[in-house]
């Protein structure tokens, strides 16, 4: 079931209708029913042993990490750098020159009218160099390297395989990994090599943004993380701390780099989407090298909806998150079923964007977002790409400015047709990953 679990589970929703469907001893995934998801991701369902699997040396960094209150008190702390007035400040003129390096680096490619790029790899340095640049001292600045296919991409490549069976097979995940270690070190030593470099230099990094947070004292996210304390109630180490921006950084990178090459991919297939796109971007940006802020581009209807369908349709995070029942049992309303405390359950976004409001639910069309009133609001309490409630994505402001900059620079100044693949893929690996590991387009300057 590697990378097809939430598939195999819709399935029996579609079977079952609106029943709570059993997929484990203990475990249920409840259907795509917007009316559920205020409770079961509110601040009483905590997040259960599964998230365990996000421990690096021992320690949950915050997306693991499951006391309220050691969350809470975390969270705190970092929430300011993270909001939307920090992004407009600090971050903008950050993605801003971001993706104008990357336009730059897709200009040096067509050399005779037009050249193919793989995207997806382009994304993934643009959106680690953004978040380290915007919450670390200093960037990564993978952008400037050679190869586009950076360290980081190793890292999330082996993440992304891994995942799935830590996450979800928790009962079988040492005894799996033990013995796909054993086998790997006989069958692929250079990779092992590879991925041993890679997750080198990414803790290599955290090291040294860590150092010279210590040495500048001034304001980052590190700063933030060396005033909070651990579940015990003690400062965070230094190795704490480099856990929480080793998981920022694999946090903030791939979804967005799925969203992106997803939106990508659409625009080019269609010739249609891609001139509205175009022809509604030519209104605040005149010239292929016109500035545009992101307060413009967010009031612009097509560009919102085709960020949204992107959103939808990659569902960067597509299984159900799981929570467990709190003290005293929960009855799921709409059936009765009864559920005992201790049970885990969870809704995936997957039933989520694949639900009644969305018709032609596999289709990428940015039009339905631009519908009446009625069916917006049916629409936005089915979406779920951030999660939900008290444990949403803190990093959603800064993830849609990068949408938003890079969808619009890159559409305004690039055409592209599809190369590969003929249709994405995704592999549901806790986070959702592109199979075959690649987009490749076909782009040209436009006027
Ligand atoms: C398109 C981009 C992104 C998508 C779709 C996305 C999606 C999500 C989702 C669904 C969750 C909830 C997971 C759960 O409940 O288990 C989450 C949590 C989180 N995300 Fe994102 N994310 C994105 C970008 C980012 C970025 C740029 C950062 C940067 C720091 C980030 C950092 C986090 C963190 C730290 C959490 C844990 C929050 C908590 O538990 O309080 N994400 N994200």
């Amino acid at each position: 079931m590697q990378g097809k679990g939430s598939a195999a589970i819709h399935r029996y929703h579609k079977k079952h209708g609106l029943s709570a469907v059993r997929v484990g001893p203990n475990e249920v995934s409840l259907p795509a029913d917007p009316e559920v998801l205020k409770e079961v991701y509110g601040p009483t369902f905590l997040k259960s042993r599964h998230y365990d699997a996000f421990k690096i040396a021992g320690h949950a960094p915050i997306f693991g990490e499951r006391s309220r209150e050691a969350h809470a008190a975390r969270v705190k702390r970092i929430l300011p750098w993270m909001s939307k007035a920090n992004v407009l400040q600090i971050g903008e003129p950050i993605i801003q020159e971001k993706v104008s390096k990357l336009c730059s680096r897709f200009d040096a490619l067509i050399q005779e009218g037009s050249a193919a790029v793989d995207v997806l790899k382009s994304f993934r340095c643009f959106a680690v160099d953004s978040i380290s640049a915007f919450t670390l001292p200093e960037g990564w600045n993978t952008l400037d390297e050679e190869d586009l296919d950076s360290p980081m991409g190793t890292v999330i490549d082996v993440i992304n395989t891994s995942a799935p069976t830590a996450f979800f097979s928790l009962r079988f995940h040492a005894w799996y990994d033990h013995v796909k270690q054993k086998l790997r070190s006989l069958l692929d030593s250079e990779g092992l090599a590879r991925e041993g470099d890679a997750f080198g230099r990414l803790d290599a990094f955290a090291d040294k943004s860590y150092e010279q947070s210590l040495k500048d004292n001034g304001s980052d996210v590190v700063t933030s993380f060396r005033q909070c304390t651990n579940a015990d109630g003690e400062p965070l180490t230094k190795q704490q701390i480099k856990t929480e921006i080793e998981d920022l950084l694999f946090a903030g990178t791939d979804s967005s780099a799925t969203t992106l090459s997803t939106i990508a991919f659409h625009v080019c297939r269609s010739k249609s989407i891609q001139e509205r796109l175009l022809s509604e971007l030519r209104e605040v940006m005149p010239h292929r090298d016109s500035h545009v802020t992101l307060k413009t581009l967010e009031k612009l209807p097509y560009l919102t909806a085709a960020i949204r369908e992107g959103l939808r349709v990659a569902q960067p995070v597509p299984r159900r998150l799981p929570r467990v029942v709190p003290p005293g049992g929960w009855t799921y309303e709409r059936t009765g079923q009864y559920l005992p405390e201790g049970a885990i359950v969870g809704v995936a976004a997957y039933e989520l964007h694949r639900s009644s409001p969305f018709a032609d639910p596999e289709s990428f069309l940015p039009e339905r977002w631009l519908g009446d009133n009625t069916s917006l609001v049916q629409m936005t309490a089915a979406f779920a790409a951030f999660g939900r409630g008290s444990r949403m994505c803190i990093g959603q402001n800064f993830a849609m400015a990068e949408l938003y900059l890079a969808t619009a620079y890159l559409f305004r100044r690039f055409a592209g047709e599809v190369i590969t693949p003929k249709e994405i893929v995704y592999l549901d690996n806790f986070n959702a990953s592109i199979k075959g590991g690649s987009v490749t387009l076909r782009l040209r300057v436009v006027n």
